[in-house]
């Protein structure tokens, strides 16, 4: 088993976590006979496992850090006052200080902050182009009758590309896009990273080509600003002319592209709920309060309390200390570097939040309707007592007319990683049990639903193993 590679040691703490614990929670420790049961309890269905049941939690990385020990302070300054809290004060020069937006509306989470946005913006028979929605905010488009458009460039949907900058927007898609719809796309979305392909960063170069693009045709550029600190990381990273420039200064640079963002504060925002949605212009965010008022609360705390504003204030600060961003995205890179030296087939390049395995070339002999990224969660959760999730077709799915699966461009598992909660030593246990699976891959049974609930399924649905089909 590969273990922390020490000649890096010169490369600032990117060998391991630059934090130390203060606090532990045990982790529940299980034996496979046991998993075999509690799986089948669930109906083969990770999302119905008991937290208890899990030993590495990789599900999501939403909601799921661990604060550090200034947050946990910045906790007991809650102002819980109804109006005008000082914690809400705290967060807003936050916002300001770390993304240079004047204007922000708390929400209690990102799908809240979309509902407030679109509310705003977007009104029936538009269309909201993206580079890859992720599925709250599709929702939340059709959810005003309008049209989501996924305008992420082809190397984005091609998991072998090794392209750096996989988020990336097709340019001349869009201009074509608002050239034929200019009147009726009241805004462009970036989502930065891209979740839905594997953490995957957008340039500086195409947020600006992007930015120019939208504003010459009349539409506004918001972030879907979730993993804001991941991508200018891999912005400094990877793109030319940034790797002496600082974090604080690049977000700078991304941001002032655009008119606003959404926040889902579950990432980047280091807490475990919250969100916002942030503007530049005061006409913009008065519009928006009245939707915030009528969805979230009063605009000074919008679902959240003030012990919690704080805290979140607190993580929008910490999330681009250099030390933190290079461990953590070089975890994600070390689980995946452990992965690929296996030959297990991953999406490439590594990405920000996460390791996504491409379930297809993992289980060639599968169909799809073999659900095969769903396979391997149910496998891997027997083999070594880690949860993970599929990002397929049974996540996509049905199509509303015709009622068939709504198949997606790939199917993937995706280990997403907590902030700050795994050591380097857990990606190990995570890579042993993946490379025993890999192993015995020929022999995985593939899944069927048992039950199939009509909306976002794949939570709730049941399922039972099944040969697989034999495919011509
Ligand atoms: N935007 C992106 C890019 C996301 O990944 C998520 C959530 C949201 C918006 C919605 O935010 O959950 O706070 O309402 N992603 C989670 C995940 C659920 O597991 O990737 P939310």
């Amino acid at each position: 088993m590969p273990h922390v590679d020490l000649s890096r040691l010169d490369e600032p703490l990117a060998w391991a976590e630059p934090y130390r614990a203060k606090m532990v929670e045990p982790i529940p420790v299980t034996r496979r006979a046991e998993r075999e049961r509690f799986i089948a309890e669930a109906g083969y269905n990770p999302f119905r496992l008991r937290a208890e049941q899990v030993s590495i939690d990789l599900l999501t990385d939403s909601g799921t850090a661990a604060m550090s020990d200034a947050q946990w302070s910045a906790l007991m300054l809650g102002d819980e006052s109804y109006a005008g809290s000082r914690s809400f004060y705290r967060l807003r020069d936050a916002v300001r200080d770390v993304l240079g937006f004047d204007h922000v509306l708390p929400a209690h989470q990102g799908r809240a902050a979309e509902n407030v946005l679109f509310h705003t913006l977007v009104q029936p028979g538009q269309v909201v182009p993206n580079n890859m929605h992720f599925d709250t905010t599709k929702a939340h488009v059709q959810n005003r009758h309008a049209r989501p458009v996924d305008l992420g460039i082809p190397d984005g949907r091609d998991p072998q590309s090794t392209h750096p900058f996989k988020g990336n927007m097709d340019v001349a898609a869009l201009e074509v896009l608002l050239e034929e719809e200019g009147p009726t796309a009241p805004l462009v979305m970036l989502t930065v990273t891209c979740n839905n392909n594997g953490g995957q960063p957008v340039s500086m170069e195409n947020i600006r080509r992007v930015s120019e693009v939208a504003h010459r045709h009349g539409a506004l550029l918001f972030f879907d600003a979730a993993r804001f600190a991941e991508n200018a990381y891999l912005i400094q990273q990877r793109e030319p002319g940034y790797r002496d420039v600082p974090l604080s200064e690049i977000v700078h640079e991304m941001m002032s592209h655009a008119d606003g963002c959404t926040m889902s504060a579950k990432k980047d925002g280091l807490v475990n709920m919250g969100g916002f949605v942030a503007f530049r212009d005061e006409t913009l965010y008065r519009q928006a309060s009245s939707f915030a008022i009528l969805y979230e609360g009063f605009v000074t705390y919008g679902g959240m309390s003030g012990r919690d504003l704080d805290a979140l204030a607190a993580g929008l600060r910490e999330v681009l200390d250099e030390a933190y961003l290079s461990s953590r995205v070089g975890q994600v890179r070390y689980l995946w570097e452990q992965l690929d030296g296996l030959g297990i087939p991953l999406v490439a390049p590594a990405g920000g939040h996460g390791v996504y395995v491409d379930a297809a070339r993992f289980l060639p002999h599968f169909g799809r309707d073999d659900l095969p990224g769903w396979a391997l969660s149910v496998a891997l959760y027997e083999e070594a007592g880690v949860r993970a999730t599929e990002i397929g077709t049974v996540l996509a799915g049905r199509d509303p007319e015709t009622g068939e699966h709504d198949y997606p461009a790939q199917e993937l598992l995706r280990l997403a990683i907590p902030r700050r909660v795994y050591s380097f030593r857990h990606m190990d246990v995570v890579a042993e049990g993946l490379r025993r699976v890999w192993e015995r891959r020929e022999s995985l049974p593939a899944y069927r639903f048992s039950y199939e609930p009509p909306v976002l399924r794949h939570f709730t649905a049941t399922f039972e193993p099944h040969p697989v089909a034999v495919h011509p």
